[in-house]
């Protein structure tokens, strides 16, 4: 496809920083795709490392070359991660093929994560489920948890958010500053807890994601870019229980004040905020709404929202009316507040991502 030059000026120029050269990336299988993209398994050498390193990195191209709008969407999600810099509850940029972006080449590199999307993963492991909840929805205290891996919260607490947030983009080369976890970010989660049993999921473990998905929302949130498809689909695993928030697909840059429109297309419905709904408005107090339908889908192991219920106007129509799902039976109590609050029909009387690792964040120290 032809760009005009206006969208070639307005897409090309970059970072030069971030190129990575085609010949040191080969690529494997795919790992997802979507309606415009596909993502693939790949394998990068000297990316952010020394350079003979072979570092496992996931590719994210378009589906047919020939898709302007395809296209399009995956310059913007380039920028965006640009714009971004990096954060360890996002999946961050580690470089970019630009070279034959004409042509519709464009290879977007990103950061691996072991375990996939957290929806799979929460379906694939629910009969593996460790309730650490009382039978009034309060977590136990600690000394009847049955979780032999709890994570140290005081870690957690006693972590500098700007020691990882926002590092300057270091390019994709041989970077010392690099986002993966420190050694003591440890939930707790992905040691082994017996090789040859299933992987198990925890409430703590749920918690612990929640808390670190509001950290990388807060983030994007910090940096004026909104989500705009924020679902349980959408957070990838990585080792040692880190989440990693991923796919800006849809994500825009607010470059006004407030609110973002879009224009029609596939949504999806059953995560949009009641004003996305009716009046196309987005904005990160949306992302709040999605957070909270995210929550649900969390603690009910990957469930699809409003079960039973078609996506159309009903649906619409109900939530307009007032209805919304109910706290699920795993959720602690305070949780199911959390989700109320999230999804209340005024954006400004939502919680802020900020407000909401907070509240997340002391309400895992109160029940340790
Ligand atoms: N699927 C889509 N993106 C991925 C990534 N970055 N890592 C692992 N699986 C993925």
């Amino acid at each position: 496809p032809q760009f005009s030059i206006e969208e070639q000026t307005e897409l090309l120029p970059y970072d030069k920083a971030w190129e990575f050269p085609r010949c040191r990336l080969t690529l494997g299988v795919q790992l997802g795709s979507g309606c415009f993209g596909r993502v693939v398994k790949g394998e990068a050498i000297g990316i952010k490392g020394s350079r003979e390193t072979v570092r496992t990195v996931a590719v994210k191209m378009v589906r047919s070359q020939t898709n302007v709008a395809a296209m399009e969407s995956l310059v913007s999600e380039l920028k965006i991660l640009i714009h971004l810099g990096s954060h360890l509850n996002v999946v961050n940029l580690l470089g970019a093929c630009t070279k034959k972006i004409t042509k519709g080449e464009l290879l977007i590199i990103v950061e691996y994560c072991r375990f996939g999307n957290l929806q799979t993963y929460l379906m694939k492991h629910r009969n593996n489920f460790i309730n650490l909840l009382d039978e009034f929805g309060n977590m136990k205290p600690d000394s009847e948890m049955e979780d032999p891996h709890a994570p140290i919260l005081s870690d957690i607490s006693s972590f500098d958010r700007n020691s990882i947030a926002d590092n300057e983009n270091p390019g994709p080369f041989y970077s010392t500053t690099d986002t993966e976890a420190p050694e003591w970010w440890n939930y707790g989660h992905q040691q082994e807890r017996d090789p040859a049993q299933n992987k198990s999921i925890s409430t703590r473990d749920l918690i612990s994601w929640s808390f670190q998905i509001a950290r990388g929302m807060e983030y994007l949130a910090s940096k004026k870019v909104l989500h705009g498809d924020l679902a349980a689909r959408n957070v990838l695993l990585a080792d040692d229980g880190v989440v990693k928030v991923a796919d800006f697909g849809m994500a825009k840059k607010m470059y006004y004040e407030g609110n973002y429109e879009r224009a029609e297309g596939l949504m999806p419905v059953k995560w949009m905020a009641i004003e996305s709904l009716t009046a196309r408005i987005f904005s990160s107090q949306s992302d709040v709404w999605s957070f909270g339908v995210l929550l649900w889908e969390l603690f009910t192991l990957g469930e699809v929202p409003y079960p039973g219920m078609d996506v159309g106007h009903l649906l619409i129509k109900e939530i307009k009316s007032g209805y919304r799902m109910e706290k699920p039976e795993n959720a602690p109590n305070f949780f199911g507040v959390i989700m109320a609050n999230c999804w209340k029909t005024e954006p400004n009387e939502r919680p802020t991502f900020r407000q909401l690792e907070e509240m997340i964040n002391s309400h895992m120290e109160s029940s340790v």
